[in-house]
């Protein structure tokens, strides 16, 4: 299907980045899309529908009582005569009651009307962002299949504000839109031994913020992680990658959830559970900062030089393996990236852990595995050890996820 023939609602919350999606129209129009807009009470604080209207080239919505706009389309039509829905800027206020299923104005009744896919942009001040309210109704969210691009870290409107919150550029939204279009059209194509799998996967490092502006991080660059998803989609699975930051772009067909830290990271996996297979790639940070500060520490000669004091994350792989049957994944694997004694500690680290498989490798600096294009690993299983030639990472991937499709199919053969 051409681009041309997509149709994209667009429901604008109330929030100062609602001038944005201007822009995002704009944009969306360029690249053929029709853009039909619901606005809801406060959006229309901060653009005015004329404006919308004006780019759009439809009439704007935005009252769920009005007879005409019911008689002549109704709610229930709008939600049906659209490609994808995007909400931008998405509110705390307007995810939270998607979370909750709300339906008491136009643009809560929409989305809870709808059969098509929904992606949300949210935007809000990094406190709103990191209460735990906002955290359970974005783990929600993501658990009931909704996408979600962006916050982008950075300033505020408000003065002296920085952090997690800013919505994603009109570009990014935009990309995601065709990512969530393309994922749309590959699950309703699916072939392949993954078909009518579920595969869960996370890539990539995690960091844990000392003060809004540092972290701790590490060397992982997400490049094997991610390709684990793209192989993956391309076996037909449907896919979700719980990336943390990584200069990797999303693979194609696949739902992206990107997360900062390791809790952010469990709480996306929780919620995107249950799965066939999960595959934990990302190297998760063993440790985060106790006393982080919600202001910057200021170097102004007079205070002491500051001490970090760590605190041990939530081990996601152990979590996982560890769930009731029927939550936990019919295959766990982890991945152990050792400097010394490989086979060793991996063989302990699968039985520790409680999953099915480990993939083994050496990251000491002289392999280049970390952030490399190449890797040699080991694969331990309950019968025994793998080791395979050195391959390419997608290499590596593809073969992992071949392996995985025919063990699942024992799996569901003999149950
Ligand atoms: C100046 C101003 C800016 C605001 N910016 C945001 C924002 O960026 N994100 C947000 O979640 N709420 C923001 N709010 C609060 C929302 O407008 C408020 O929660 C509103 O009820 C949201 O309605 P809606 O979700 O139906 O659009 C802002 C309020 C004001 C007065």
């Amino acid at each position: 299907m051409s681009e041309t023939s997509k149709r994209i609602l667009l429901v604008i919350g109330g929030g100062i980045a609602a001038y944005k999606c201007l822009e995002l129209i704009r944009r969306a129009r360029d690249r053929g899309y029709r853009v039909r807009a619901v606005m809801t009470r406060a959006a229309a604080e901060f653009v005015t529908p004329l404006s919308v209207g004006a780019l759009t080239g439809d009439r704007v919505f935005a009252d769920l009582f009005s007879l005409d706009d019911e008689r002549e389309i109704g709610h229930i039509r709008l939600s049906r005569e659209a490609d994808l829905i995007v909400v931008a800027p998405a509110t705390a206020d307007l995810l939270a009651k998607m979370a909750g299923g709300h339906a008491d104005d136009l643009a809560t009744a929409v989305l809870l009307a709808t059969d098509k896919p929904v992606l949300v942009a949210p935007a809000m001040n990094p406190f709103m962002w990191r209460h735990p309210a906002t955290r359970r109704n974005v783990a929600q969210l993501a658990a009931d299949g909704i996408a979600i691009v962006g916050p982008n870290s950075g300033e505020m409107a408000e003065r002296n504000e920085a952090g997690p919150g800013r919505m994603a550029e009109p570009h990014e939204i935009l990309a995601a839109i065709e990512a969530r279009l393309a994922t749309t059209a590959t699950h309703r194509m699916a072939k392949g031994p993954l078909a009518g799998r579920h595969v869960l996967i996370t890539s990539g490092p995690t960091h844990e913020p000392i003060d809004p502006v540092r972290y701790i991080a590490n060397r992982s660059s997400g490049k094997q992680g991610h390709a684990i998803a793209a192989a993956a989609a391309a076996l037909g699975a449907r896919v979700t990658l719980v990336s943390g930051p990584s200069a990797q772009p999303d693979p194609a067909g696949v739902d992206v959830i990107h997360v900062e830290s390791a809790r952010d990271m469990l709480a996306a996996v929780e919620a995107s559970l249950p799965a066939d297979c999960a595959v934990f790639a990302a190297a998760v940070a063993d440790w985060r900062v106790a006393n982080a500060t919600d202001e910057k520490i200021k170097k102004d000669g007079k205070s002491r030089t500051p001490r970090l004091e760590l605190v041990e994350n939530p081990d996601i792989l152990r979590t996982i393996a560890n769930e009731p049957p029927g939550r936990r994944p019919p295959l766990v694997i982890g991945f152990a990236a050792e400097t010394e004694n490989v086979l060793e500690y991996a063989r302990k680290k699968r039985k520790a852990k409680g999953c099915d498989w480990i993939v083994a490798n050496d990251v000491s600096p002289e392999t280049g595995i970390m952030g490399g294009d190449r890797n040699t690993v080991h694969l331990i299983t309950e019968t025994g050890v793998d080791s395979w030639p050195e391959m390419d990472k997608p290499a590596v991937a593809r073969v992992l996820m071949e392996r995985a499709a025919s063990h699942l199919l024992t799996l569901t053969a003999t149950t």
